[in-house]
């Protein structure tokens, strides 16, 4: 018997895989077995709802896709009374991933979620690359920084004001459109951050030649899926390198190999995406593939990978 199991701040998940958020809803349980998978992480909310992204938002690309969604969603209080009670058939810990574009709106949302039962976790969305408001580190007059985690002083104050809103176990999203991880996974940590995930999606452009437009209607968007993966896999590494708290590694992973990838680079468990999209099963065959690989290499337990890169 090999063990899966893996502790993220106060979560303890029997196994090390989550599919990541916005690439998989409450409707894929008519697809997979959500209950087998390490945790379910909903889709981003925001404190109001949002509209979203002009169409077309998806745009194939080679080894990839870019999406341009805009966090469309219809808020906390629908949320609250709408979609998280049509979840009660899911009994692995939720983590509700949280966006914010203006001061106080992740703490705020923080608090609101902090009392209920159901909820484990929160996922701090630094790095959606699809919402245009610049958010906290704008508003402070530090400009240039389209999204939080661009900015390692305003990560570190929504991540401090969000720790002192909520017990949960507070995981922070960042970006790949950075010049330096290292700065903002250490600013996270300070802040009170219990785990970092990463990466979010690479900005990026698709054209269409014939009509000479952008084949995304926000013109820009973010890039997934494996084309990315090597560059994902040198941010976790990175981010690895220089904090304390678990890594949640992302970006690319189709398969069990994949994974193991990601954790030899430093991740304690790894989130699938795109994936998704192509074979809501991935989730399960990667979690298959782990207790294979850790069996047939005689390794006891998962934990033991992480980071073990041999250079
Ligand atoms: C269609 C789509 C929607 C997404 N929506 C969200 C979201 O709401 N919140 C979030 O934090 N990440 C969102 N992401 C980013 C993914 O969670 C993930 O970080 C990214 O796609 C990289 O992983 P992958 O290469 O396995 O897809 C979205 C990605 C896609 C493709």
């Amino acid at each position: 018997m090999v063990d899966l199991s893996v502790k993220i701040g106060k979560l303890k998940l029997k196994n090390p895989v989550m599919a990541a958020s916005g690439t998989f809803g409450p409707e894929y349980g008519e697809l997979t077995d959500i209950n087998s998978l390490g945790a379910y992480i909903t889709k981003t909310i925001t404190l109001k709802p949002r509209q979203g992204n002009p169409p077309p938002r998806i745009a194939e690309t080679a080894s990839g896709m870019l999406n341009s969604i805009g966090l469309e969603n219809n808020g906390v209080e629908d949320f609250i009374k709408d979609k998280l009670p049509k979840l009660s058939k899911i009994k692995i810990p939720i983590i509700v991933s949280i966006a914010g574009e203006y001061d106080n709106e992740l703490k705020e949302l923080a608090k609101r979620l902090n009392k209920i039962k159901r909820i484990n976790a929160l996922e701090l969305n630094l790095s959606c690359p699809n919402i245009k408001r610049a958010p906290l580190g704008f508003a402070r007059g530090r400009q240039g920084a389209q999204m939080i985690a661009q900015d390692k002083d305003a990560t570190y104050e929504i991540v401090k004001a969000v720790r002192r809103s909520t017990a949960l176990t507070v995981i922070v999203k960042l970006s790949p459109n950075v010049t330096d991880i290292t700065e903002i996974a250490k600013a996270a940590e300070s802040a009170g951050a219990d785990s970092v995930s990463l990466v979010n999606t690479f900005l990026g452009i698709a054209v269409d030649i014939e009509t000479k437009r952008p084949k995304l209607g926000n013109v820009t968007g973010g890039l997934s899926g494996p084309a990315i993966k090597p560059l994902a896999l040198k941010f976790v590494r990175d981010a690895y390198k220089c904090v304390k708290i678990p890594v949640i590694g992302i970006g690319g992973i189709m398969d069990y190999k994949d994974a193991i990838e990601f954790m030899l680079c430093g991740a304690a468990a790894v989130q699938i995406g795109t994936a998704n999209f192509v074979n809501p099963d991935t989730s399960i065959e990667i979690i298959g593939g782990i207790r294979k690989y850790l069996a047939i290499n005689k390794i006891k337990d998962a934990r033991s990978l992480i980071g073990k890169l041999e250079i």
